[in-house]
């Protein structure tokens, strides 16, 4: 078992992405919590920190909104309160609303980078507070997206979220490198999770997407979940500020 005696924050496990690295965690020893903005849906299955428990692993969710500073911090100590301490944090959740800069309001981009971006912020703030109140040589994981390496059409704050995400997270890794704590990114590629769900559908963005993909396929959740395993275990202990690419090789071209 990779993570156990861990514990381990998941934002935004309730769907996608986040989803299988809670479940994938778990499975690899570790006590989870599910941040989620929103309560697990039941549709699709049972909501992932009850499947875990029933399968005899240790979860809870903790409803969570990362764009509130308040919110947060209520987060870390509900969590330390419940399993003593946390030693891996995940930002995962993320919002994406596609729309060109000429079309889009304030609004739409502050509602993209308040998520995107200052939830990363929060989040990473209060963990390393924790971190370094208790020496704990934790680690933490920054989902960023391929989107902060090359332009995606239609996607300016999100562009621009996730290229804070990654720029946030080689800061971080420098500041907090002597401490033992380490932060590192990941960029997937298009994967299939309620995100994509509208392009999925239109056959020939689906074609266009899975073409543009060396291998021709989509990724799955599954394939994220298993790199935030390693950057989350021992086994990347050298590994600090580093953006790990899951994109099928899409920007190898
Ligand atoms: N799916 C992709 O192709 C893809 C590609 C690159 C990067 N990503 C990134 O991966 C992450 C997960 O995306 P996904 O595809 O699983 O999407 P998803 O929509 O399935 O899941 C996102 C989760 O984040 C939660 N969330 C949203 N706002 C929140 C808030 N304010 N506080 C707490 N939780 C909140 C949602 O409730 C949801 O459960 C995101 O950061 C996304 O930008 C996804």
């Amino acid at each position: 078992m990779r993570l156990k005696d861990k514990v381990g924050i998941v934002t935004g496990g309730s769907s996608g992405i986040g989803r299988e690295i809670c479940l994938k965690f778990a499975e690899e020893g570790a006590k989870v919590v599910n941040a989620d903005v929103r309560k697990e849906p039941r549709e699709g299955g049972e909501p992932v920190t009850e499947l875990i428990r029933n399968n005899g692993g240790d979860a809870i969710y903790i409803e969570t909104d990362v764009t509130k500073k308040e919110s947060v911090k209520q987060l870390v100590n509900r969590a330390i309160e419940e399993f003593g301490k946390i030693d891996i944090l995940v930002n995962n959740a993320g919002v994406y609303y596609p729309k060109p800069l000429h079309e889009s309001s304030e609004d739409d981009w502050d509602k993209i980078i308040d998520v995107n971006l200052k939830g990363t912020y929060n989040c990473n703030k209060q963990m390393i507070k924790h971190m370094l109140d208790k020496d704990i040589e934790g680690k933490i994981v920054n989902i960023a997206s391929i989107a902060s390496i090359v332009g995606w059409e239609n996607s300016p704050a999100y562009c621009a979220s996730k290229g804070g995400v990654l720029a946030l997270t080689r800061e971080l890794a420098l500041d907090y490198a002597k401490k033992g704590i380490n932060i590192n990114a990941i960029s997937p590629g298009v994967i299939k999770t309620q995100m994509t769900k509208a392009f999925r559908e239109d056959e020939e963005m689906h074609n266009y997407m899975k073409q543009s993909t060396p291998y021709k396929r989509l990724g799955e959740p599954k394939d994220i979940a298993h790199a935030a395993l390693y950057l989350a275990s021992e086994e990347s202990n050298f590994v600090n500020g580093a953006n790990l690419v899951v994109d099928g090789g899409w920007t190898t071209q």
